[in-house]
């Protein structure tokens, strides 16, 4: 039975308050953070902020759509759930709820290897567009079940993040002595090995759609098309991986250019608003992921926050349109993005000027 939080939370600030209400700290530490100094972090926010909309008026804005086909689903936002190892510690039914609230809304789902729920128990609890995002942790053998399993089940797409050849230095959960339970550094060497070679044998073997997560330049993009990927999805871990990297939005366009069309691409880092979604697909992407967001809702109130959290999403995303003049992604013309300063000091929560920072350690 969906609970109504149309009440509850009529901002998307309101949900993060309440998650933060809800974690302990070092949960909400371990969330929050990136590597060393946060810079890449910061800079998904900051390079959003610095992109400005010029409206164009007058054009009819009763009827907005604000979907997008992905993979042959159609999606009531372009917009997929990121995949989160542990996503346990933000709601125990972890990813069958994540699974419920992409089905529910109609939006899509990359599972993280790191769930202590089966992908099989995740895929029976909905379907939606769903994909299986691993770390490969052992031989060929081990990544061969992986992908078995993830065919057998009704997965749309696999999943190799390949920003992740070792595990960065988290201060935050450093400095808090903060041992994640589900993190076992066991067969990290097998990650760590990943080359293009593995990427032409997957091709070779699969029909499954491959999606490569952590692309952050046009010369990787490009060597992803020509080893045939079909998803090439832009993102720096949403600043968990590499510090000092660019924004990833910043990225987007030059990878864009190098793929003129010839695969799907997807973009994730700090998108947190209606209009960061519009953004990313009008720079070029066919879809936005969303990392912390899908653990704020899940956190403030399980899958119902999550689906809650969507419907605020989406109605951002439609009032943005038809301010911007657009009544689709596809009519966004180039010259209605440009740049302009920053009007923030960028953070993991900057988005949400009204959440009382005053009052909690955010
Ligand atoms: C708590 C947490 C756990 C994550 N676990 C994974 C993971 O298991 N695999 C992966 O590819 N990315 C992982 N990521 C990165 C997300 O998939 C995504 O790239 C990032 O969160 C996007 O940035 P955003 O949080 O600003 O939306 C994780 C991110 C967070 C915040």
């Amino acid at each position: 039975m969906n609970r109504d939080l149309s009440n509850k939370f009529q901002t998307l600030h309101e949900i993060v308050h309440a998650a933060h209400e809800t974690l302990s700290q070092n949960i909400w530490d371990y969330l929050r953070g990136g590597t060393e100094t946060e810079t890449t972090l910061k800079r998904n926010r900051m390079a959003l902020d610095a992109i400005a909309l010029r409206p164009r008026v007058l054009r009819d804005m009763r009827k907005i759509d604000a979907t997008k086909v992905i993979l042959g689903k159609k999606l009531r936002l372009p917009v997929c759930l990121a995949p989160i190892g542990s996503l346990e510690s933000f709601d125990p039914k972890g990813g069958v709820a994540a699974m419920r609230a992409a089905t529910e809304f109609g939006c899509g789902l990359m599972l993280s290897s790191v769930s202590q729920l089966s992908m099989e128990e995740v895929s029976n609890a909905g379907d939606g567009l769903k994909m299986a995002m691993l770390y490969k942790r052992g031989d060929n053998r081990f990544l061969d079940n992986y992908v078995s399993r993830a065919i057998d089940s009704g997965y749309d797409a696999f999943c190799l993040t390949v920003d992740s050849a070792n595990y960065s230095r988290r201060e935050r959960d450093i400095a808090n002595r903060f041992v994640k339970p589900w993190r076992t550094g066991k067969g990290a060497d097998w990650q760590a090995a990943l080359s293009w070679k593995d990427i032409e044998r997957y091709k070779k073997k699969y029909e499954l759609p491959l999606v490569l997560k952590g692309i952050a330049t046009a010369e990787d993009a490009r060597l992803a098309l020509e080893h045939g990927v079909d998803v090439i999805y832009v993102s720096n871990h949403g600043g968990r991986q590499l510090d000092h990297g660019l924004g990833a939005i910043d990225v987007l366009p030059e990878v864009v250019d190098a793929v003129s069309r010839r695969s799907l691409v997807a973009v994730d880092g700090g998108f947190s608003r209606g209009t960061d979604i519009i953004k990313g697909i009008a720079l070029g992407a066919d879809f936005v992921g969303i990392g912390r967001m899908l653990c704020y809702g899940l956190a403030a109130a399980g899958a119902d926050g999550v689906i809650r959290m969507l419907e605020l999403l989406e109605e951002e995303v439609k009032l943005g349109l038809g301010l911007l003049g657009a009544n689709n992604y596809s009519v966004i013309e180039p010259s209605q993005l440009c740049s302009a300063a920053p009007t923030v000091e960028p953070s993991v929560v900057s988005a949400f000027p009204l959440l009382e920072t005053d009052k909690f350690v955010y």
